[in-house]
């Protein structure tokens, strides 16, 4: 399991990036994430890959009785502390593969741009199950498949998007290759893990969730205006949300 976000020139990148007002978490993951939450009043709550506690903190403010956000940075549970304490949320530095570990239920389990770290996403939704309550919430999401998959041939450095009359066009391979990726972003070998529609699907149904609905990024005109490049959202979309209730 990689820590990425505890090497520093990483993390200081990530920090810069997301201190800035137009990014993508701001103008179109958070919008729709939250699109997808019911009232969290008097709810206990669970996010998994916390960061530095946006989401926790969001919960808190919407009414929610407990919240829990683990991550297994340091650094990022540090910052969390930091700028979105709060009387009734409890920062935990834990890999989400030990949420065995955690022995209380809760009504959601919420998680965003997290799960593509984790390799065993049969066993992570295993302990999810185990940590829900009856009629329990997973929301999820994570970066959207079409986006994970590619793989560069080795020693040869190709462009994997170009564009062409204001659409931009991808290279897709290895779609039905699922496993690991390791790949530049900010720095070199970032771990990610890519799976496809079959795996995430069936493994949610599997392990009894019902997907309540499912969303693939866009761009509302707002976002496009403060950011154009976000027009190709349609062409090929950023991330992928996942509202699925314990049966
Ligand atoms: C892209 S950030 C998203 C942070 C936060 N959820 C947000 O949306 O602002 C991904 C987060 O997942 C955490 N993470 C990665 N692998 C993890 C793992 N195996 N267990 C727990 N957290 C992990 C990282 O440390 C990082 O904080």
């Amino acid at each position: 399991m990689q820590n990425i976000y505890d090497n520093k020139e990483f993390f200081d990148d990530y920090i810069n990036m997301r201190n800035k007002e137009i990014n993508a978490n701001n103008l179109i993951e958070k919008p729709i994430f939250q699109s997808l939450l019911p009232s969290f009043k008097d709810k206990k709550i669970l996010d998994l890959g916390c960061g530095f506690g946006d989401l926790c903190k969001f919960a808190e403010n919407d009414g929610a009785r407990k919240v829990v956000g683990i991550d297994i940075s340091k650094n990022m549970i540090d910052k969390a502390k930091k700028i979105n304490y709060g009387e009734k949320i409890s920062y935990l530095n834990l890999p989400m593969e030990k949420i065995n570990e955690i022995n209380e239920k809760f009504d959601f389990v919420l998680s965003s741009l997290a799960f593509h770290y984790v390799e065993n996403f049969d066993k992570l939704i295993k302990n999810i199950k185990n940590l829900l309550v009856p009629n329990g919430y997973l929301i999820f999401s994570q970066e959207h498949p079409v986006a994970t998959a590619f793989i560069p041939p080795k020693n040869k450095k190709i462009d994997s998007k170009i564009d062409i009359e204001n659409k931009r066009y991808y290279l897709l391979s290895d779609y039905n290759n699922n496993g690991k990726r390791s790949i530049h972003w900010n720095i070199d070998g970032v771990v990610k893990y890519h799976r496809n529609f079959t795996a995430i699907i069936n493994t949610l149904s599997e392990n009894n969730f019902i997907i309540e609905k499912l969303v693939e990024s866009y761009a509302d005109e707002e976002a496009i205006k403060l950011e154009p490049k976000y027009k190709y959202q349609n062409d090929r979309p950023y991330f992928l949300f996942i509202k699925a209730k314990l049966a």
